[in-house]
């Protein structure tokens, strides 16, 4: 049973139509937006329904119950970073349709992020995201933006939005936004509705097709001498000068 269970949660995190979530905090918004639990061990199943009493009383009385006892030797086993509050869950990942977020008539921007390099980075980006209420979350090159390290950088938030990797961002009518320190100063209410807004990678930042195929180019203004702003910050900021100028707040 214990060898099975390692095997699982083990091959889990390697297997893109599911998702592994550690820690109270991730579990907590997996299953307020939906997720569908496959399985979920805990060391200490009370202590779960303890933090839902105190920190999400829309969750408490749910957990205990369909969470199977493991001890702290096994969870070292299952999770190369043992959560403090010993959960790891395994969900399914909600199918995201690509082409029906990209024609979907609501204001709100997609987020496109190209070739993302840092799971931390890749988790605080969707989490940004699903906080500003954004349309979906896509990235392109080759780490899967729910690899665990990221589910958990997110607290979760992956359940909260589509997010999923592409090969190349469809056309669409969509306004396309590269947000790029040579670009013209961010003007909050100039920023349109329904744009796909793309973020570089870490390093080099935007490609030149993509730079080539935007229709405007966007920098946030920074003091003199500093080159570029993290990724994420990048995205939160974008997020919600969009967000505040277009009155979603809240
Ligand atoms: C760490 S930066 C990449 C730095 C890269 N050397 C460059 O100059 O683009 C990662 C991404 O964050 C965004 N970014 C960072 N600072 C920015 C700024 N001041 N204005 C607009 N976008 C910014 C861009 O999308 C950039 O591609």
């Amino acid at each position: 049973m214990g060898d099975e269970l390692i095997h699982r949660f083990r091959r889990a995190r390697r297997d893109p139509a599911l998702a592994v979530i550690e820690g109270f905090h991730a579990l907590k918004h997996a299953l307020r937006f939906g997720a569908e639990l496959i399985e979920a061990v805990a060391v200490d199943p009370e202590l779960l329904e303890a933090l839902a009493s105190e920190l999400a009383p829309d969750l408490a009385g749910t957990l205990a119950v369909r969470v199977e006892p493991i001890d702290d030797e096994t969870l070292a086993a299952i999770v190369p970073l043992v959560p403090r509050t010993g959960v790891v869950a395994i969900a399914r990942r909600p199918r995201a349709d690509v082409a029906a977020v990209l024609a979907a008539r609501g204001p709100a921007p997609v987020v496109l992020l190209e070739d993302p390099r840092n799971m931390g980075n890749i988790g605080a980006c969707v989490r940004v995201a699903a906080a500003a209420d954004a349309a979906a979350l896509l990235t392109t090159g080759e780490h899967d933006p729910w690899y665990p390290d990221a589910v958990r950088g997110a607290a979760g938030l992956h359940f909260a939005l589509p997010v999923t990797s592409i090969q190349t961002l469809p056309e669409s009518d969509r306004p396309l936004l590269a947000i790029d320190p040579e670009g013209e100063e961010l003007a909050p209410e100039r920023l349109p509705a329904r744009a796909v807004l793309a973020f570089g990678t870490e390093r080099h930042g935007l490609t030149g097709s993509l730079l080539e195929r935007a229709d405007a180019r966007i920098a946030i203004p920074m003091r003199e001498g500093v080159s570029s702003l993290n990724l994420a910050t990048s995205v939160a900021i974008t997020l919600f000068s969009w967000r505040l100028a277009a009155g979603h707040a809240g």
